[in-house]
């Protein structure tokens, strides 16, 4: 029987557990022997793994977090770690390797390729959305609806005070978060690096612009979103800054990590589950060191070495930003 082995790795993601059930009902029904490594490349370098079956998929496709365990794995960039990683493979007579994470995984998984002559598959699942070659990544839409329900409530309690509330939110280097829950929460202002070439100058427009609200009638509550890493300085600092320019009340908060928990929402368990059973069908073809991902509704192969991130003056958010935003005066 031909082993395929899956791991999880880097930050976990809403849909990890669903793509991991796709991947092995698929293999499974193909006649694969399929086996798990616990906590992402550790588990590779460890030889920790358990074996997949019908019944540890089961019941699992609602449920956030990952059941192989995740682990940001440092010894993948050292060249001790990637033989380590390789001669574990070899010695289990594995011969795939489906790697569910971001870009530091598929930084890892490329490391590995040059030890080890499997095949390596990667599944883009990360909240962020950052990988370059696909517009969906397994995760976004969770912590999109997570990161909106969270502001929905602040925007509450900001209307009942006519604050200005300051949001943070994750996405590491990159804006996707801020602006697709800062759209569908009808954000007064959505701060992202994409947006920001000279931060001084942005801060001055910005300050300007909501004192100038602040002086009308609409709106009472004022929310800006922003994504984490955007500004060289916190956001408690941004909300006294507003509220010392403009005297009014400003309150900051951060959401964290409750944007990487909780069930997945059907979007990204349907994504998790395509590109699963796309990754199967990508090994029975004999293909390797590819991603698959998503790409104007279709689903896609992309070279893995070409993955990256996402570049900072991503024009596709930009453009999506500024068609949503009104600009108006009353
Ligand atoms: O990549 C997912 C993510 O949640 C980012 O949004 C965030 O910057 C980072 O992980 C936090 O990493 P850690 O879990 O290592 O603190």
């Amino acid at each position: 029987k031909q082993r395929l082995a899956i791991i999880t790795s880097g930050g976990d993601a809403p849909g990890m557990n669903a793509s991991i059930r796709a991947i092995t009902l698929k293999a499974l029904q193909n006649g694969y022997d399929v086996i798990g490594f616990i906590a992402g490349f550790h588990g590779l370098i460890n030889a920790e793994f358990i074996q997949l079956d019908l019944k540890s998929v089961d019941n699992i496709i609602h449920k956030g977090g990952t059941i192989l365990k995740t682990a940001r794995c440092k010894d993948m960039f050292n060249e001790q770690g990637v033989k380590k990683a390789s001669c574990t493979l070899n010695n289990l007579d594995i011969e795939s390797l489906i790697v569910i994470g971001g870009d530091g995984s598929f930084k890892g998984a490329q490391a590995l390729s040059e030890y080890w002559h499997g095949q390596i598959i990667g599944i883009p699942g990360t909240i962020d959305n950052d990988i370059n070659g696909t517009d969906q990544t397994i995760g976004f839409w969770t912590a999109i609806d997570t990161a909106l329900d969270c502001i929905d409530k602040i925007r509450d309690t900001a209307d009942a005070f006519d604050r200005i509330f300051v949001i943070e939110v994750m996405g590491r280097d990159c804006g996707f978060i801020a602006m697709e829950s800062g759209i569908a929460s009808g954000a007064q202002q959505i701060i992202c690096h994409e947006l920001i070439s000279d931060e001084a100058d942005f801060i001055q427009q910005l300050l300007i612009s909501i004192k100038k609200a602040s002086k009308q009638s609409y709106p009472q509550s004022y929310v800006i979103v922003v994504a984490e890493n955007a500004l060289s300085f916190s956001t408690a600092e941004l909300a006294k800054k507003i509220s010392e320019y403009t005297q009014v009340d400003t309150r900051s908060a951060i959401l964290g990590y409750v944007q990487r928990g909780g069930a997945p929402v059907a979007m990204d368990r349907v994504l998790a589950t395509q590109l699963g059973i796309k990754a199967v069908e990508a090994i029975n073809k004999q293909k390797r060191n590819l991603m698959i991902g998503m790409s104007k509704g279709e689903i896609i192969t992309f070279p893995l070495s070409q993955t990256g991130l996402k570049n900072k003056t991503n024009k596709d958010l930009i453009k999506r930003l500024e068609q949503f935003s009104f600009n108006l005066t009353i």
